[in-house]
């Protein structure tokens, strides 16, 4: 490790905490995301379709709730900044991407919410059911329309997340410091 790498700043322990939950939830709803929707096209129905819909909405709906917990944190306490190492450019695409990644993290599970408020369809695990998001009136036209964009962004989301992925890989073969400011 060199020194420049050791003198770098960690996020705060919550904020590390919360970004693993969020990383963990949306690598498992988008598998789950495309196997669910995959059973239903095929009009495969049954418990586990169910049970895949139930968690699907339940976890996507948590990743809404930890998005907002996670904006009052970067709101309250600030990123820790970059080390000079990193170059200006860096630290600058780096920024762009993780706005795009919170602004995805908002839209996906809220398109979500509001296709099946609009459905509706909000039961999710153990037949508790979600509220309904206010404002969305029942229509499956509309539903349909929402999921169509709950499932572009998710897709758009994957494919940031993988890039995100890269980046830090790239940071840890470098040994530079910046991946292990999350871990
Ligand atoms: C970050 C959070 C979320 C991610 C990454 C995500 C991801 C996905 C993906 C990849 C699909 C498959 C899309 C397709 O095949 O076209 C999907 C479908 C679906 N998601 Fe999510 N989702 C999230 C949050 C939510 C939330 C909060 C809800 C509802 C409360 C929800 C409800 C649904 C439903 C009902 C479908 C099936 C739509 C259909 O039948 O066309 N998702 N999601």
């Amino acid at each position: 490790m060199s020194t420049s790498s050791s003198q770098v700043k960690k996020y705060p322990v919550g904020w590390r905490i919360v970004h693993w939950l969020v990383a963990v939830m949306v690598l498992t709803l988008i598998p789950v995301g495309l196997w669910m929707t995959a059973r239903g096209e095929a009009d495969v129905w049954g418990e586990l379709t169910n049970t895949l819909y139930s968690s699907h909405k339940a976890i996507g709906f948590t990743v809404l709730l930890l998005m907002i917990v996670r904006i009052a944190m970067k709101i309250r306490l600030g990123k820790p900044p970059y080390p000079d190492t990193l170059p200006r450019k860096l630290q600058l695409a780096a920024n762009g991407l993780h706005h795009l990644l919170y602004l995805l993290l908002v839209l996906t599970p809220l398109f979500g919410w509001a296709g099946v408020t609009a459905y509706p369809a909000l039961v999710t695990l153990g037949g508790y059911d979600l509220p309904a998001m206010p404002f969305v009136p029942e229509n499956r036209e509309l539903a349909e329309r929402l999921f169509a964009i709950h499932g572009a962004f998710a897709i758009t989301l994957g494919v940031l997340v993988l890039g995100h992925i890269g980046a830090a890989v790239r940071h840890m073969l470098r040994k530079d410091g910046i991946a292990r400011r999350m871990l």
